[in-house]
C-alpha cells in the first residue's frame, strides 16, 4: 500500500508525512512543518534523517545548504551539523540540532513527531 499524506504507518498517529522517498535521493533536503516546528529532512549515506531547519549559529535556513554524506552544511557560515544525531561537526555553530526519528514505510518518508499542537 502506497502512503499519502492522509496515512500514518503509526496506530497513534506520531508521524508526520515528510515526502515520497522517490523525491528523496542521496544528498537531497526537503523541509517540511510539524506543529510549529521546521524540520528538515535529507538522505545521507545509508537511512533517512530528520533534524530542525534552522541552524543554531545564527537562525538560516538549513534546507538551502547540502548534505555530503552524513555532514549537514550551513550555506551561511559552512558551519556542519551531524544528520544523523544533530551534533556538531564543525562550528562556527556550538550548539547541536534537535534530531527527530525519521523512518521510510511503504514508498514515503515519515517523522516522528509529538510535539504537535
Ligand atoms: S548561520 Fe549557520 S553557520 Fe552561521
Amino acid at each position: 500500500m502506497q502512503h499519502t499524506e492522509d496515512t500514518n504507518p503509526t496506530s497513534d498517529n506520531t508521524y508526520i508525512y515528510a515526502c515520497a522517498s522517490s523525491e528523496l535521493e542521496e544528498g537531497d533536503l526537503i523541509e517540511c512543518e510539524a506543529g510549529s516546528d521546521r524540520i528538515v529532512v535529507g538522505r545521507g549515506e545509508d537511512n533517512v534523517y530528520a533534524v530542525e531547519a534552522i541552524c543554531t549559529h545564527e537562525h538560516f535556513e538549513l534546507v538551502e545548504g547540502a548534505l555530503d554524506g552524513n555532514c549537514l552544511i550551513c550555506p551561511l557560515h559552512f558551519a556542519c551539523f551531524d544528520i544523523r544525531d544533530g551534533s556538531v561537526l564543525e562550528g562556527p555553530a556550538e550548539k547541536p540540532l534537535k534530531s527527530y526519528e525519521a523512518i521510510e514505510a511503504d514508498g514515503s518518508v515519515w517523522v516522528s513527531y509529538e510535539g504537535g499542537d
